[in-house]
C-alpha cells in the first residue's frame, strides 16, 4: 500500500469513544479502553480508526462542544493515554484520526467567556455577534439543527449570538484571520503528536452569509420532520467563500507527510463535489453520506453510484458511508438479511469505505426507555425519532451482563440481544455477519480490482443491482439482490464464465456459473469473471 495515498486504499473504522470499550469501570468508554481493543481492530482488518471528540467538553453534545481543543477530557483518559493509543496504533500498523470541530466551540470555552465579557473584549470577534432588530426581535430567521432559534440573547451585553446547535455551542466566526490561525495551531499541535488526519466536523457550516439574509422557506417542508427543514439552509450553510478556509486547513495538513483531511458534508451530489476543491485543494475525502440518504432499492441505489461516479472531480478519490453515530443503524433501516448485502456493497464500491463500530455485528436499533435518553436533540424535539441514542449504545464484546463493554453501569442500555450478538460469539460462527465483514474486508486488501479497480454498472434487474470492478485483467463482478425473491441475472456478455469468490452467505466460494447466476433472495456474490 503506497504510504501517500494509504487513506486510498484503507478502511476507516469509526469508534465512538463513549461506548466502545471502557476500562476504568465509570460505564463510559475512554482510551485505555480502546487500546485494549487495538488487537480486535486487527484482526477485523481495517486500517484506520476515527475517534468522536475526546477533548475536554461539558458533555452538552457529548464531545462536540469543546472547551480546550488541545486537551483530553477526564471522562476519557489523559495525554498520556492519548499518546499510548497512538504509538500503540501506529506499532500494529493502524491509523489515528481524529474528530476536529471548529465551526463552534463549548460556551465553557475560554474564547467565548471572554468573548462575551464584553464588547470590547479582544475576543469579541471571535464569535457571531448581532443586534436584535430595531422591534427587539432576532437578527434573522435562522434556525439552530436541533430545534429553535440559532439565535441567543446575553443579557450583560445586550446582543445575540449565533449557534447553529445546541446555545451550548457558539459558532465561530471564521472570517476572523485570528480563529483562523488559532485553528490552524489546533491541527499542528495534534499532527506533531502524530495523529494521521481529521474528519472535520460540519464543514459546509463554516462560513456563513456576510449579510445573514434570511434563509427562504422550504414549501416541500413536512410537519412531523425537524424543525430545521422547515427553511432552506442556503445563507447559513455551503457559502461560496467556505472553499478557501478549507484550502486554508489543507495547507496545514500538507505541511505534514501523509496526512488525511475528511470533512463531514450533507449535501447533494452536485454541492458535495465541490469539497474537493479547485484542483483538489479541498477535502481529499468529502465524506459521501448518499447511501445513508437513498432508499433501500436496486434502481436508486444504481443511480446513485452511477451518478457519484460522474460528478467526481479529475483526480478526487471515491468514498462510501453507511452509518455514523447521528444515523440510524444500518441493520435497522434495512432489516438483519439486507445489512450484509449493504455490507458487501459498502466494501466492494470504488472508495475509501467508513464502517460504524457495531455494524459489523449487526447492531440495530437499541431501545431507549424515556428515563435514559441522553441525545439534546430528542430532548429538544421529542417524539420525533430525530434521537441519536439509539445508535450510540455500547459496543457488545461478549455474553456477560454488561457486554465486557464496562464493570459498571453502561451510560446507555444495553441490546437487550447482546448475550447472542456479541463479538466472543459471532467470532466462532462461520456464518456471522462478523464472519462475512472480515472476509470482505480481507478480499477488498487482497485484489487490486477492489481496491483500485474501475466501476462498471453491469445490470439493474427488479431488485438486484450488479457491477464489475475492473483492474488490468482482473475482473470482478457483484451482484446484489436488494429484494426478498430470488432472481437469476446473465453475466456480462463478454463473459461467459465465472467463479463465486464470497457470498454474503459464506456457502458458495468456489461455485461455478456459466452464462448467468442465481441469487438467492437478500444475497450478494462476489465472481471472477472470465472470457469462456
Ligand atoms: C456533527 C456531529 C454531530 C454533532 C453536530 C454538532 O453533525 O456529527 O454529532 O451533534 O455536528 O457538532
Amino acid at each position: 500500500m503506497p504510504e501517500t495515498t494509504w487513506w486510498k486504499h484503507g478502511i476507516v473504522y469509526q469508534i465512538y469513544p463513549r461506548s466502545f470499550q471502557d476500562w476504568n469501570g465509570d460505564g463510559i468508554g475512554d482510551l485505555r479502553g480502546i487500546c485494549e481493543r487495538l488487537d480486535y481492530l486487527g484482526w477485523l482488518g481495517v486500517h484506520a480508526i476515527w475517534i468522536s471528540p475526546i477533548y475536554p467538553s461539558p458533555m452538552a453534545d457529548f464531545g462536540y462542544d469543546v472547551a480546550d481543543y488541545c486537551g483530553i477530557d477526564p471522562i476519557f483518559g489523559t495525554m498520556e493515554d492519548f499518546d499510548r493509543l497512538v504509538s500503540q496504533a501506529h506499532a500494529k500498523g493502524l491509523k489515528v484520526i481524529l474528530d476536529f470541530v471548529p465551526n463552534h466551540t463549548s460556551d465553557r470555552h475560554l474564547w467565548f467567556v471572554e468573548s462575551r465579557a464584553s464588547r470590547d473584549s479582544p475576543k469579541r470577534d471571535w464569535y457571531i455577534w448581532r443586534d436584535a432588530k430595531s422591534d427587539g426581535s432576532l437578527p434573522n430567521n435562522w434556525l439552530s439543527n436541533f430545534g429553535g432559534p440559532a439565535w441567543t440573547w446575553d443579557q450583560a451585553t445586550g446582543q445575540y449570538y449565533y449557534h447553529a446547535f445546541l446555545r451550548e455551542q457558539p459558532d465561530l466566526n471564521w472570517r476572523n484571520p485570528a480563529v483562523r490561525e488559532a485553528m490552524h495551531d489546533v491541527l499542528r499541535f495534534w499532527l506533531r503528536r502524530g495523529v494521521d488526519g481529521f474528519r472535520v466536523d460540519v464543514i459546509w457550516h463554516l462560513m456563513k452569509d456576510p449579510e445573514f439574509r434570511d434563509n427562504p422557506p422550504n414549501i416541500g417542508y413536512q410537519v412531523g420532520r425537524p424543525e430545521i427543514e422547515s427553511l432552506l439552509q442556503v445563507h447559513s450553510t455551503d457559502q461560496p467563500d467556505v472553499h478557501d478556509v478549507i484550502a486554508g486547513m489543507r495547507r496545514v495538513i500538507d505541511e505534514f507527510d501523509h496526512r488525511v483531511l475528511i470533512g463531514e458534508i450533507y449535501l447533494p451530489i452536485e454541492r458535495l463535489v465541490a469539497y474537493y476543491g479547485s484542483d483538489l485543494s479541498g477535502a481529499h475525502l468529502p465524506f459521501n453520506f448518499q447511501l445513508i440518504q437513498t432508499a433501500w432499492n436496486a434502481r436508486e441505489i444504481a443511480a446513485l453510484v452511477h451518478e457519484y461516479e460522474l460528478a467526481l472531480p479529475e483526480g478526487g478519490w471515491p468514498n462510501w458511508v453507511l452509518g455514523n453515530h447521528d444515523q440510524p443503524r444500518i441493520a435497522a433501516r434495512v432489516g438483519a438479511a439486507q445489512a450484509r448485502v449493504a455490507a458487501m456493497l459498502l466494501l466492494t464500491l470504488r472508495g475509501t469505505p467508513t464502517m460504524y463500530y457495531g455494524d459489523e455485528i449487526g447492531l440495530g436499533r437499541v431501545e431507549i426507555p424515556p428515563e435514559r435518553v441522553r441525545d439534546p436533540w430528542e430532548i429538544n424535539e421529542p417524539g420525533l425519532g430525530l434521537g441519536r441514542d439509539p445508535e450510540r449504545t455500547p459496543m457488545q464484546w461478549d455474553a456477560s451482563p454488561s457486554a465486557g463493554f464496562t464493570t459498571g453501569r453502561p451510560w446507555l442500555p444495553l441490546d437487550p440481544k447482546h448475550p447472542a450478538c456479541n463479538v466472543e460469539r459471532l467470532k466462532q460462527d462461520p456464518n456471522s455477519i462478523l464472519s462475512l465483514y472480515r472476509r470482505l474486508i480481507a478480499l477488498r486488501r487482497d485484489r487490486r480490482a477492489l481496491d483500485v479497480g474501475s466501476y462498471h454498472t453491469v445490470a439493474v434487474e427488479g431488485q438486484v443491482f450488479a457491477y464489475e470492478r475492473r483492474h488490468r485483467g482482473e475482473r470482478l463482478m457483484v451482484a446484489l439482490n436488494l429484494g426478498h425473491e430470488p432472481r437469476r441475472i446473465p453475466l456480462p456478455t463478454d463473459s461467459t464464465e465465472g467463479c463465486v469468490l464470497l457470498s454474503t452467505f459464506l456457502d458458495r466460494t468456489g461455485e461455478a456459473a456459466a452464462g448467468e447466476v442465481g441469487l438467492r433472495a437478500d444475497e450478494g456474490l462476489i465472481l471472477e469473471l472470465r472470457r469462456g
